[in-house]
């Protein structure tokens, strides 16, 4: 199981349909294909977390995500093997999260988990650090 996890800045003059449909697209392609893990999108920011199978993620996230048009200035928290999965135990599906219900539930169950997980403990100081820049 690998584990990538960034944040990024939404490119300017991208329209709220444009971000529903990158919101569409992740969560049905990413569902097909076993991908779990989160994307917000808050205030000018994207943050994602992707948990799934190493070729396909180093795959989707080198050659199409971070040469995707529709964001920049891309900063990777986390790429590595992880024995520990923080989403697949979670829901074992990929989520999109798009209101702050979402986001609290997301919340709770990831700061349990952070004590058991250290994975756990850093998107979980992550989600409180993006949090202050939403809503
Ligand atoms: C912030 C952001 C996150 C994305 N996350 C995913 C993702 O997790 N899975 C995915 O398949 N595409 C994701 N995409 C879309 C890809 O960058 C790319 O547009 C898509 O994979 C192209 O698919 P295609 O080559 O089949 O047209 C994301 C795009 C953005 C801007």
């Amino acid at each position: 199981m690998y584990t990538i996890c960034y944040l990024s800045k939404v490119s300017p003059h991208l329209t709220e349909t444009q971000i529903q449909e990158i919101f569409d697209h992740t969560y049905a392609q990413n569902n097909k294909k076993g991908i779990c893990g989160i994307l917000l999108h808050t205030m000018g920011n994207f943050f994602q977390v992707l948990e799934g199978d190493e070729a396909y993620l180093t795959d989707l996230y080198e050659n199409r995500i971070k040469k995707d048009p529709r964001h920049h200035s891309i900063f990777e928290v986390i790429h590595k093997e992880g024995s520990d999965p923080v989403f697949t135990s979670y829901s074992s599906r990929f989520l999109t999260i798009e209101d702050s219900d979402a986001l609290n539930d997301i919340k709770t169950y990831v700061k349990k988990h952070a004590v058991v997980s250290s994975t756990s403990d850093k998107i979980a100081r992550l989600l409180n650090t993006v949090e202050m820049l939403t809503y």
